[in-house]
């Protein structure tokens, strides 16, 4: 599929303000790649550390129905980030459900997908991903935890869109989601259930749905598919 690259020095949020492109009416493709962040944002509230040069900052615009699914997105972005970096670096990355990409137990890359609703239609979204390319420097709260995936950022970002654009022809057949369970991490362990404004929860995760969903069992047996929603690993 063609795509049309918008290029930036510094912004706030490359979510923010391709969101704005597409109050304004940019097409279903439109990508946005930035050098920097001011305002980078993760989910839950978090901010993206977001160092000039040594990181991928991009937001893809979608304008297309999914079934009021996000999450289906969301995993076809990582399973294309994961093929993307193995083509560039030859490196295994894995997947914590739902978008956090590990590479030796490091996050290296974060993925926000946001929608735009009108009622309870989704108009558009916006996927936004953020990669460490060859960060060395980061904040004590997630220097622990961070990492980079090394290799060259120009090469990076073709194959991470053609990789996309690629996949996303798959998204109906819902094929991805095979690489998706066989890369993903979270499945088969004990995590806690990490939601805004509540108690973590503890629980067992047993596998993935064909709508990308984390089938989770609770310490008094009962299951549940969470769609949204922060996972630990324990
Ligand atoms: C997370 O790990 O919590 C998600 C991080 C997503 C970061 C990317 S960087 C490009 C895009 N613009 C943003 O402000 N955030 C996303």
């Amino acid at each position: 599929m063609e795509y049309e690259i918008i290029r930036k020095t510094e912004v706030t949020s490359t979510n923010i303000l391709l969101k704005q492109l597409a109050k304004d009416g940019a097409d279903h493709g439109t990508v946005l790649v930035a050098d920097s962040q001011t305002n980078g944002k993760g989910r839950m509230g978090r901010s993206f550390y977001s160092p000039k040069d040594t990181g991928i900052y991009m937001s893809i615009l979608l304008r297309e129905d999914f079934g009021n699914n996000p999450t289906l997105v969301t995993t076809l972005t990582a399973v294309a980030v994961m093929k993307a970096i193995e083509k560039v670096t030859s490196k295994q990355t894995q997947v914590k459900w739902v978008n956090d990409i590990l590479l030796d137990g490091k996050k290296v890359c974060g993925i926000l997908s946001e929608g735009s609703f009108s009622g309870k239609e989704l108009e558009y979204m916006i996927v936004g991903i953020g990669v460490n390319v060859d960060t060395d420097y980061f904040p004590d709260d997630i220097k622990d935890i961070a990492g980079s995936v090394g290799g060259k950022k120009e090469e990076l970002i073709t194959a991470i869109l053609d990789s996309f654009f690629d996949e996303y022809q798959n998204l109906s057949d819902r094929s991805y989601l095979n690489y998706y369970r066989e890369r993903c991490v979270t499945v088969g362990k004990n995590i806690k259930i990490i939601s805004p404004e509540k108690e973590p929860i503890e629980a067992f995760s047993q596998g993935i749905t064909d709508d990308a969903g984390l089938i989770v069992k609770y310490p008094d047996g009962k299951t549940e598919v969470i769609m949204s929603g922060e996972v630990s690993v324990r």
